[in-house]
């Protein structure tokens, strides 16, 4: 689908983000292996979240969906942890790298034969990162290529899997929260140490669970644990949703309040990147939920200049990188970041459709291995942005409409819907236009 985006007067006023698609995928995949029965209270529901409810269903789990006073509600009866049927079929991750990844852990080792699968983008992403690791801890895997890519298939083990050491060389959530599933089912201690520094949902998730987790600032370790107690909780906003609008607020020089979002401090890089190229973000927090903090953020624009964004700093602003681009062409002077070669393992490669998305609209870049450079002030024109099935790509493109004087075109823009279903009315109930 084609649409047509423009703002001439800009983006900005209040926005409610769509529920966190990480902290749904994580509440929906621990109160599976539960014992009992939980509550979600506003889960995103949408392609990536529906893939992992799907393939939860193959696996019998009995989730129940309601919707009370305009709030959905989810109740999940949880299968235990040894508890998953064999699935007739082939398990569908559809798009969703954290689905087919976090699912891994938990199918790892259990007695039961199961084949899982995703679409075209997916079955070319990486998954030697995950297969790895699971089969030194004894779980029987097999994949494309030996196990780089999906469809996987796990063979029947015997329940539990050896604990063992790992050193993470890549900072990846998905990774590290596969290892800490996996490890639920081992019999001794688990210790995940390197690139442990991405975004922390799960830890959370876990202490606030009461599971056996001790975090140390170089490790993370894990005892043995029989039992996961169901729970209850509210997913807030995902802070990487509105960072959309946040760089439209940025780029049209609007004020921008942002309400019931997430603000987990491993999600927070976006915010002191825009601090320092010159915008106002002042969070008030005002609730903890389930271990994660929830508030209200509060965007001012200011005279935007370019910075350099260091490797060190990419996991905690992995998925705003496109946006970190389109706000750099607004910028004074050159923005460089470094270090984001994982941005090619993602929906799409994502540093060269970042270097689409510029030059759909006349502008140029400097394009490396694993990062960008681009010059702010450059003459910018309307165009056509190929969304390449890539949602972050697609919603990218729209906001650069935001500053340019002519209409972007956004071709296949329904890849918005795997994590921002109401991104074309929340675009125009901010002050945009789509045709
Ligand atoms: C996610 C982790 C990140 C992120 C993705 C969601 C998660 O991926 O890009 O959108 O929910 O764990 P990596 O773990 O591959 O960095």
């Amino acid at each position: 689908m084609n649409s047509t985006f423009s703002a001439k007067d800009g983006l900005g006023g209040e926005l409610v983000p769509p529920p966190d698609k990480s902290l749904t995928h994580r509440a929906l995949l621990l109160s599976s292996i539960a014992e009992g029965r939980t509550l979600i209270h506003n889960p995103l529901d949408t392609g990536d979240c529906r893939s992992t409810r799907r393939c939860l269903e193959e696996l019998g789990v009995i989730l129940e969906e309601s919707l009370k006073s305009g709030e959905r509600l989810l109740e999940v009866s949880g299968a235990g942890l040894m508890g998953y049927r064999e699935p007739a079929g082939v398990l569908d991750a559809g798009n969703s790298g954290t689905t087919i990844r976090l699912l891994a852990g938990l199918l790892a080792g259990l007695p039961i034969y199961t084949v899982i699968s995703g679409d075209r983008s997916l079955v070319a992403r990486p998954m030697w990162r995950i297969i790895e690791p699971l089969r030194q801890m004894g779980a029987s895997i097999a994949g494309r290529s030996n196990g780089r890519f999906a469809p996987l298939t796990f063979l029947p083990g015997e329940g539990l899997l050896a604990a063992r050491s790992f050193n993470l060389e890549i900072p990846s959530a998905q990774v590290k929260s596969a290892l800490l599933l996996a490890a639920l089912k081992c019999s001794g201690t688990t210790v995940i140490s390197g690139r442990i520094d991405s975004r922390d949902h799960t830890e959370r998730l876990f202490r606030y669970l009461e599971l056996p987790l001790v975090r140390e600032k170089e490790y993370l370790k894990l005892e043995p644990c029989s039992e996961i107690p169901p729970f209850e909780i509210t997913i807030p906003g995902d802070i990487s949703s509105a960072a959309f609008f946040i760089t439209g607020a940025l780029i049209s020089g609007k004020d921008l309040l942002i309400r019931h979002c997430g603000i987990n401090p491993t999600r927070l890089g976006f915010l002191k990147v825009i601090r320092k190229m010159g915008a106002e973000a002042h969070i008030l927090e005002v609730d903890v939920n389930c271990g994660e903090p929830v508030g209200t953020i509060q965007i001012r624009p200011g005279e935007l200049k370019g910075v350099v964004i260091r490797k060190a700093e990419i996991p905690d602003l992995i998925d705003e990188i496109p946006l970190i681009a389109v706000i750099a062409l607004f910028a004074r002077g050159s923005t460089t970041v470094q270090g984001a070669g994982e941005l090619r393992f993602k929906e799409s490669d994502r540093l060269e459709a970042i270097a689409r998305l510029v030059r759909a609209v006349g502008a140029e870049l400097t394009l490396e291995q694993d990062g960008f450079t681009i010059e702010g002030g450059q003459a910018l024109a309307g165009g056509i942005i190929d969304a390449g099935h890539d949602h972050r790509i697609a919603m990218a493109g729209a906001i650069l409409s935001t500053g340019v004087r002519d209409k972007i075109v956004v071709r296949g823009i329904e890849a918005a819907e795997v994590s921002f279903p109401d991104f074309i009315s929340s675009f125009r109930a901010l002050g945009g236009e789509v045709e």
